[in-house]
């Protein structure tokens, strides 16, 4: 599949022949004695990519105007030399310190109305005039400098925009805020309206009187921070664009990525609507020690990337080799562990696989983190399982540019429904937004069922089943597209929580779930939270925990109801048919949080009244993906259990060079990728 096409038309290249292996170089925490030691280990790890010079923009531009390019080029030559090829970043993600000294109001403002100080990254306003002179300045020196030579495939904007600077309250912003204010409502009345200011008689009679949600000792209007989140997102999408922009004024048919955080539910930015910007997309993807569910959470991250655009294949620029040393305790990885974690995203449409760090650093803030190249150096399981890595990757070179198989399902996840879930009080305050989506996702990943992640504007024509988990904010038109879809034989699930708001944050009146309710043919006339040891028994033995709700089944059949508590007889979970004949789909309520088990067996049901199937008969650990394109059918097999697995299949495994002949055997811990016989 190919990439978006260029300015100047032409289909952008992916920017190395097979898979893409590497990860962040930053040489120039190094004396040059070790680039070419690097360069020979890059070699034989098979690395065929790395990303230069994120955060090197204090070792390039010296002062105000002054720049070093020396040892960048003699880097950039010796892993051309060494047939690397380079991700070169604009370094913005990193003032340096003379910036700072000579423009302290570049940094961001917080939301007591203090400036930060210098010292960490990202420390600059997204709506910044100043830097954003400074930025586009080195920006065309790069671009200028490099953009011929022959190692440079991709451009890397500066680094997880927003992950620092993501809100900031200065004054500049704030003007910048009334600006996209006035364009989106036009009138001060319309902006009354859409955030209810009559309510503490709040109304601006004027946009110049509208603040950023500055920190009042009290609540602020949730409103004014959904439009304050949104805002921001789009500040930082204006500074993209600008260096993108910038880039593609010289070198119009290198590809331009920056790298997401998709998995950090909801996102620091809109992903979804700065995904169609970004001609390679990218993720960083790093597991949390503590989630006990790590290998689904990262193939929920996996199956979100990819949900962004199911056209394209995507790249994960960041995870790490082993710990990271930013949580509170910092697990290892097991051996082999690496290997599945990276295989985990390839499986879900990554065409590459990249880390966080080359070298690891002996100095500065991550000192502690993994990198592929030890402190310990080669003597290694990190290093033994890097190589393995890219001996795997070297050998699936042939599967890029195929694409997960077509999935039956559709999960649908919203950043701008979790901002407005995390804005101001809520009936709960500590339920992730993202919460729902993340179980129904385990669901059907312990059952072998692979889900396209994706936006509620994505088409959700051909799924067979929808999942609409908690999805809080829900306009007319993604309500519109989930009802089409069941009136043309989809099943759809929508669960508690769902569609309670419309775009403005205003709470749809008239009964929960509004946006859904004439769909699925109930009404909620009040939420009943659960305490945190709370738990109600349905009629049919399932468990609900955290959450319940008053239903009404006005126009829908009841599957189950709360057989305990104040809610006793009253329906929890509604199916109402919709549509009639071939085309007739199904709309099923669920009103409560289940518990796993319960879910589990939920999950059972819907499958079968959707005719989904698994994409091959499954064991407990197992996870089974495949992929398709013009060079084959792809099958990968990933064993996270600790027994051998059997998996009926054949094919040429390309990680093992053998055949599998109706039955793979896999290892514990093993993987296997096969080119299945047609
Ligand atoms: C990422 C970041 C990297 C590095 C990494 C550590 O968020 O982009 O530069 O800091 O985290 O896990």
């Amino acid at each position: 599949m190919p990439l978006p096409v260029s300015p100047t038309g032409r289909s952008l290249p992916w920017p190395t022949p097979g898979l893409a292996f590497g990860g962040d170089y930053n040489p120039e925490q190094w004396p040059e004695e070790v680039w070419a030691e690097d360069v020979r280990l890059m070699q034989e790890a098979g690395v065929t990519i790395v990303t230069v010079g994120v955060f090197s923009w204090g070792a390039l531009e010296v002062a105000d105007g002054e720049f070093d390019f020396g040892w960048l080029d003699r880097v950039i030559a010796l892993l051309h030399e060494g047939g690397i090829a380079v991700d070169l970043a604009t370094p913005t993600a990193s003032p340096p310190i003379w910036l700072h000294q000579a423009h302290r109001e570049i940094l961001p403002v917080s939301r007591t109305g203090e400036r930060y100080w210098q010292g960490g990254r990202l420390g600059w306003c997204p709506s910044s005039a100043v830097f954003r002179a400074h930025a586009l300045r080195i920006v065309r020196e790069l671009a200028r400098r490099y953009g011929e030579h022959p190692a440079v495939r991709m451009w890397h904007v500066s680094n997880e925009l927003g992950g620092g600077n993501r809100l900031c309250y200065c004054d500049e912003s704030a003007a910048h805020f009334r600006r996209w204010l006035d364009e989106r409502y036009g009138t001060v009345a319309a902006l009354n309206e859409a955030w209810g200011t009559a309510f503490w008689g709040h109304q601006y009679t004027d946009f110049a009187q509208v603040l950023p949600p500055r920190d009042s000792e009290s609540t602020p209007n949730p409103g004014l921070v959904l439009d304050f989140d949104r805002f921001s997102s789009d500040a930082l999408l204006e500074h993209y664009l600008a260096e993108r922009d910038a880039l593609r004024e010289v070198t119009p048919d290198i590809p331009v990525t920056t790298n997401f955080m998709v998995a950090q539910g909801p996102g620091v930015v809109d992903y979804a609507g700065w995904a169609p910007h970004v001609d390679v997309l990218a993720n960083d993807h790093y597991s949390l020690s503590v989630d006990p569910n790590r290998e689904q959470e990262l193939a929920f991250s996996g199956d979100r990337m990819r949900g962004l655009d199911v056209t394209r294949p995507w790249l994960v620029m960041e995870h790490s080799t082993s710990a990271v040393n930013w949580q509170s305790r910092n697990r290892s990885k097991a051996p082999g562990e690496l290997v599945r974690n990276s295989l985990t995203h390839v499986a879900r449409g990554a065409d590459g696989a990249m880390f966080f760090q080359w070298r690891a650093s002996t100095a500065g803030a991550e000192q502690f983190h993994s990198a592929m190249l030890p402190h310990a150096g080669t003597r290694t399981k990190v290093w033994r399982d890097v190589c393995e890595l890219g001996r795997i990757l070297g050998a699936l070179a042939e599967l890029r540019g195929t694409l997960v198989e077509r999935p039956q399902v559709a999960i649908l996840i919203d950043d701008q429904a979790g901002w407005s879930w995390n804005s101001g009080q809520k009936p709960h305050h500590d339920l992730a937004p993202s919460h729902a989506a993340r179980e129904y996702h385990r669901a059907l990943w312990e059952r072998g069922v692979t889900a396209d992640v994706v936006p509620p504007h994505a088409p959700l024509h051909g799924y067979r089943l929808i999942v609409v988990p908690a999805l809080f904010l829900a306009d007319d038109r993604a309500a519109a597209a989930v009802s089409a879809a069941a009136h043309a034989g989809a099943t759809v699930v929508v669960t508690y929580l769902s569609g309670i708001v419309d775009e403005t944050d205003r709470v749809r009146a008239g009964g929960y779930p509004g946006a859904f309710r004439e769909l699925l043919g109930v009404f909620v006339e009040e939420f009943f939270v659960l305490l945190d040891e709370e738990q109600l028994s349905l009629d049919n033995g399932w468990r609900a925990t955290t959450w319940s709700e008053w239903v009404h089944a006005d126009a829908a059949e009841v599957v189950a109801r709360y057989a305990d508590g104040p809610l006793k007889g009253h329906p929890a979970i509604t199916r109402r048919a919709v549509g009639e004949g071939d085309g007739a789909g199904a709309a099923w309520y669920v009103s409560a949080r289940l518990d796993h088990r319960s879910l589990g067996a939920l999950t059972d049901d819907i499958l079968i009244a959707s005719g989904v199937r698994p994409t091959v008969p499954v064991a407990a650990g197992l996870e089974a993906v495949r992929r398709v394109g013009e060079t084959g059918s792809y099958l990968f097999a990933i064993n996270h259990s600790g027994e051998e697995l059997r998996v009926p299949a054949s094919g040429q495994d390309l990680v093992s060079g053998s055949r599998a002949d109706g039955t793979l055997v896999l290892a514990p811990g093993g993987v296997a990728v096969l080119r299945e016989d047609a």
